[in-house]
């Protein structure tokens, strides 16, 4: 490129095409992806790559011809990159795509190209492309927001755009109560709902987004208290995509981790109602994770089980088999277990699981009162009592439980 001129923003068509990469390094990594999802037949050349390059070219999703750059190495090419650590290399490059009449990008020196990438970013089937005037950062965090922006519902791409949304049911794990911990697909879906079908663990800060004709129905169970039973919901969920509305039904962690949300499934699949499942980030793992308990740990624990502590050891409808959880010496993370923790620390004590087994409890993981008590197997009730432990809360057993004594991470 020459002088002040703006560069002219233009999308690609690039399957089958053959683009060259020149270099094998972080900044080629960077950029492959995108080719490779483009569809482009991509060509690096470089004596050496980074071991993800490496994998690419192993998976067969582009070819590594290992050795420099050399004259006739464009030719047939639509496309190049010149992205070595020579500034020789990358402008010898630039100067036979010239020649060639081939558009290149120079990684180290823009304006010697006759290409620049814009900072890309997707949302629900659009692609933003922002460019700065050779200011990446500057691009870069532009890009970001819109993208977040999109994401949260702030520009309102349905009314803009007016593509109609299909009625039916969204099952979406809404993540451990974190607002931020939903995934994106996840925050993309809700952003589009007429109607959102709650519960109490979902994140709650979501629902202040959404915009004030949807309809917002809490199906809260509450330990030992008050809910809406599984009927309703499924008769709800099943209503108001009926009526062709389109319908998020928003849960705390993941659907199916004792969410009962493949019941709804299975439920508005029989009513013929169109339904899809985003997954969830589960507290069974997040929230320990957040108190720094890692759930395995190399050398200390190669099993983790996660366990409903909905019913109690010897009840007739319990399905677990508690002798032969005692008889491990890993991860149980026991979840729904506050009520009953005496009993099920009786049971694992009898099956032969050490007294002093550690314990983590973390009541409210990644909320704004988050709280964790550390202890033993056998002082687990006692404690959990003593510091009024209340639902919701994931009980961690094993030694991964004592690796730290309090918080190592900010
Ligand atoms: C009915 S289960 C639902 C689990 C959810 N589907 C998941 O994947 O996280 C409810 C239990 O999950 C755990 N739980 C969910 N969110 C939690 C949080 N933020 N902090 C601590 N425990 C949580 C508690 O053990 C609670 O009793």
């Amino acid at each position: 490129m020459t002088g002040g001129e703006r560069p002219y923003l233009v999308g690609l068509t690039l399957a089958g095409r053959r683009v060259v990469v020149v270099g094998g390094g972080t900044v080629a990594q960077r950029r492959l992806p995108a080719l490779l999802a483009a569809g482009a037949d991509v060509e690096v050349v470089a004596p050496d790559v980074t071991p993800a390059v490496e994998g690419m070219a192993t998976a067969r999703e582009l070819r590594w011809i290992a050795r420099p750059y050399r004259d006739g190495d464009l030719d047939g090419a639509w496309y190049a990159l010149a992205a070595t650590d020579d500034p020789q290399v990358n402008a010898t490059v630039a100067t036979a795509a010239e020649r060639a009449r081939v558009f290149c990008v120079r990684a180290d020196d823009a304006p010697g190209g006759t290409a620049v990438t814009p900072a890309v970013g997707e949302h629900d089937g659009l692609t933003v492309g922002v460019l700065a005037g050779g200011r990446p950062r500057r691009s870069a965090a532009v890009r970001t927001a819109l993208v977040e922006s999109l994401q949260a519902g702030i520009v309102p791409v349905d009314r803009v755009d007016a593509e109609p949304v299909r009625p039916g049911v969204a099952l979406v794990g809404g993540g451990p109560g974190d607002p931020e911990l939903i995934t994106v697909r996840g925050r993309r879906l809700l952003a589009r709902a007429d109607v959102v079908v709650t519960d109490r663990l979902a994140p709650r800060d979501l629902l202040d987004e959404l915009a004030p004709h949807v309809e917002v129905i809490d199906a809260s169970k509450i330990p030992y208290g008050r809910a809406m039973n599984q009927e309703r919901i499924n008769e709800l969920l099943v209503e108001h995509a009926r009526a062709g509305r389109f319908v998020v039904r928003l849960k705390g962690g993941d659907p199916y981790v004792f969410g009962r949300g493949f019941e709804e499934v299975l439920a508005c699949a029989e009513a013929g109602v169109p339904v899809t499942v985003t997954p969830g980030v589960t507290s069974a793992f997040a929230v320990p994770s957040v108190a720094d308990v890692p759930v395995s740990h190399r050398g200390v624990a190669h099993e983790v089980v996660v366990v409903s502590g909905h019913v109690a050891p010897g009840h007739p409808q319990s399905l677990t088999d508690w002798g032969a959880l005692a008889r491990l010496r890993g991860t149980i993370v026991l979840m729904m277990g506050v009520e009953r923790i005496g009993a099920f620390a009786d049971a694992l004590l009898a099956g032969g699981r050490p007294a002093d087994t550690p314990v983590a409890v973390v009541q409210d993981g990644t909320t704004r009162i988050q709280r964790t008590v550390r202890t033993t197997l056998a002082s687990a009730a006692a404690d959990m009592r003593a510091h009024e432990i209340a639902p919701p809360a994931v009980i961690v057993i094993g030694p991964v439980a004592g690796l730290v004594d309090g918080p190592v991470s900010e």
